[in-house]
């Protein structure tokens, strides 16, 4: 459990579902991690989830905004003097169809689902240029996309436009900054139950199937639906030496949804 020994992680959206996932299985990997959320009460999630002595630091943020974005640098660089990977883990499904879009809500979506890895990857990848490498890299990015960025679902416009800009995203920095050592990759979950969505503490508690997980089993080959622990492997992968060479790519961790 030392595929991350003494490496600096920044997670964002790190209080709840994937994130927590992701910042608790790199802790167990050896990293420090910074845990950003725009939370009210992320310091004490943190503690909560990951205990006293957890080699987290939690940073209260807006990743939509450069101020948030140079805030979790500044937390990072601060105690631990560089960062070696950075997930853009934060982000909020929903969306309609294109005539009940409202110009606020495709705004809202394209913020926090687009804008704000933007914002995170311009603040990051700027410092992680300046890093001495190790083992050939100065730095990971690990962006989340969705499924939704690949598949078109039905009424979530907004999401589904900004996790298509997700994708390309990530392969432009990826072909841009690979002379510099950034490794730049992204993952498309596909239906995740983390128990904190309407009918998913239902399913997992009782085992009862709303309409919507009635649909997503109905879509998934694999015989379940996917766990914060399938991600959170995919971004241990993207985030270790172990997938060094692999830069530009979209990491499918949805059971199959997307080939069939
Ligand atoms: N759960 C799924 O089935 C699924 C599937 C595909 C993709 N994803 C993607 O995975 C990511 C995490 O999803 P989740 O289900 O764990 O979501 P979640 O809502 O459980 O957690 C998201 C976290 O992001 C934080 N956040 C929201 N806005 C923020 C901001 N402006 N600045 C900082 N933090 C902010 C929230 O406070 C929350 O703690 C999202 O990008 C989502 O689109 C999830």
């Amino acid at each position: 459990m030392t595929r991350l020994r003494g490496r600096t992680a920044v997670v964002t959206g790190a209080a709840a579902g994937l994130g927590a996932a992701i910042t608790a299985r790199f802790l167990a990997e050896g990293a420090h991690v910074v845990a950003c959320d725009i939370r009210d009460d992320i310091a004490s999630r943190v503690a909560d989830l990951h205990g006293p002595d957890a080699s987290v630091t939690a940073v209260r943020c807006d990743v939509t905004r450069t101020e948030g974005a140079e805030s979790a640098l500044e937390a990072a660089l601060a105690i631990h003097g560089r960062v070696d990977v950075l997930v853009n883990n934060a982000g909020r499904f929903g969306g309609s169809t294109l005539l009940d879009t409202t110009d606020e809500e495709w705004d809202f979506h394209l913020a926090l689902n687009l804008t704000s890895q933007f914002v995170m990857c311009r603040t990051f990848v700027g410092a992680m240029v300046d890093q001495d490498e190790i083992t050939g890299v100065r730095g990971r990015v690990v962006n989340m996309a969705s499924q939704l960025g690949i598949t078109a679902p039905p009424a979530a416009l907004g999401y589904a436009v900004a996790k298509a800009g997700v994708i390309q995203l990530t392969r432009q920095l990826a072909v841009d900054y690979a002379r510099w050592g950034i490794v730049v990759n992204a993952i498309a979950p596909g239906r995740i139950i983390t128990g904190d969505h309407p009918g998913e503490r239902a399913y997992l508690d009782e085992g009862t199937v709303d309409a919507a997980t009635e649909f997503s089993l109905s879509r998934t080959p694999f015989p379940r639906l996917g766990r914060p622990e399938d991600v959170a492997g995919a971004a241990l992968y993207l985030a270790s030496d172990d997938s060094t060479f692999v830069s530009g790519s979209v990491l499918s961790v949805d059971g199959g949804w997307t080939a069939y």
